[in-house]
């Protein structure tokens, strides 16, 4: 089956082939930006273009479009953004709904979001730069603000009751990011999506300032706390580790998910639907069948824990018991 949406990126990329034309780093389909004598050779260029045009759906592409169409008010992306937000954005198009961008700078993307998502969408940019309302339009209003100030987002909060999509693309420092996501969390009378650009930030030594943490590793903290609201379905009580503070897993109830992509992370906070999670039986009876969970063997049991700063070899330690008692040492087995 062929859809409109590959046509388009076959003409994308029949436009981009090597030999058409040399001075690859100018077309206007798609200008990458490399450090000084860091260029990409031709033919991984054509590679690197392809593979990015072919990893985009319909919804990826246009938005791709919307926002090269706007090349007079320069903007800058990672190219995996552009699927991330179409995954997380796409049932928002065509739509009445509000988005807030936090970073207007030429308002390169105020635009590009208000042609994707379409008429019905109102759009408003964020900047700390008093400058940034000379770009307000119709269809697109500005607001002077200071991302990293709490008193600011409980006066807009109040006073833009009906937003739907929050998108950081600010100072993208630890502390703003974090005073956003928190500021959000706490004043959201409604489903909220947040996503936060440039998360890759977290790992880069100039933007963490004096703090330990970062943005990445307080989402992932966050991510136990998601884990941890089924404590509260009244099932299995004693099975829960008992030196979990229920205040704290509370307090982030109002997170529904979190998805994480190469440098952007998207949540859906929302105070109203479904805060605890129950178990359900789809009939008035237990299951019959015994679950044979604790009876596997395992094998192959020595990896290297994840950890790019600090990569570590790891064992599963875990003596596992058998359905005929039989004690498994994994540690042992490896030897
Ligand atoms: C990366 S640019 C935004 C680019 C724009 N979203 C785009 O894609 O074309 C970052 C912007 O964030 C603004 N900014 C920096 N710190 C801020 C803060 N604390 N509050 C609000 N805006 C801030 C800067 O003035 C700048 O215009």
């Amino acid at each position: 089956m062929t859809s409109d949406w590959q046509f388009a990126n076959e003409f994308f990329i029949n436009e981009m082939s090597a030999d058409k034309n040399t001075d690859l780093f100018n077309q206007p389909d798609l200008i990458i930006d490399t450090d000084d004598n860091q260029s990409w050779a031709s033919e991984e260029l054509v590679m690197l273009k392809n593979s990015f045009f072919e990893s985009l759906d319909t919804h990826a592409l246009e938005l791709f479009n919307a926002w090269s169409n706007k090349s007079e008010h320069c903007s800058l992306k990672v190219s995996t953004y552009f699927q991330a937000y179409a995954d997380q954005l796409h049932s928002y198009r065509g739509r009445n709904c509000t988005l807030v961008e936090i970073g207007v700078m030429e308002g390169g993307s105020l635009l590009a979001w208000k042609e994707w998502l379409g008429p019905g969408a109102r759009v408003i940019g964020i900047d700390i730069n008093p400058e940034a309302k000379e770009l307000e339009k119709e269809g697109i209003e500005i607001i002077i603000g200071n991302q990293a100030d709490p008193t600011f987002w409980e006066v807009f909060l109040k006073e833009n009751n009906d937003i739907d999509i929050i998108i950081d693309d600010g100072g993208h420092q630890y502390f703003q990011q974090a005073l956003t996501f928190f500021c959000i969390l706490c004043h959201a009378k409604r489903k909220i999506q947040l996503i936060v650009e440039d998360t890759s930030t977290s790992f880069f030594s100039n933007f963490l300032e004096q703090n330990e943490e970062s943005f990445v590793s307080l989402m992932k903290q966050v991510i136990d706390n998601l884990n941890l609201k089924q404590i509260f379905s009244k099932k299995g009580l004693s099975n829960w580790r008992n030196e979990i503070d229920l205040q704290i897993v509370k307090e982030y109830q109002k997170i529904q998910s979190l998805c994480f992509y190469s440098g952007l992370i998207s949540m859906k906070i929302d105070p109203l639907k479904g805060l605890i999670p129950l178990y359900l039986y789809n009939a008035n009876r237990r299951t019959k069948k015994e679950d044979l969970r604790h009876s596997g063997s395992i094998t192959g049991v020595k990896f290297t824990w994840p950890d790019p700063t600090k990569p570590r070899d790891v064992l599963f330690k875990g003596l596992v018991e058998s359905k005929n008692k039989l004690l498994v040492d994994v540690r042992k087995k490896t030897k």
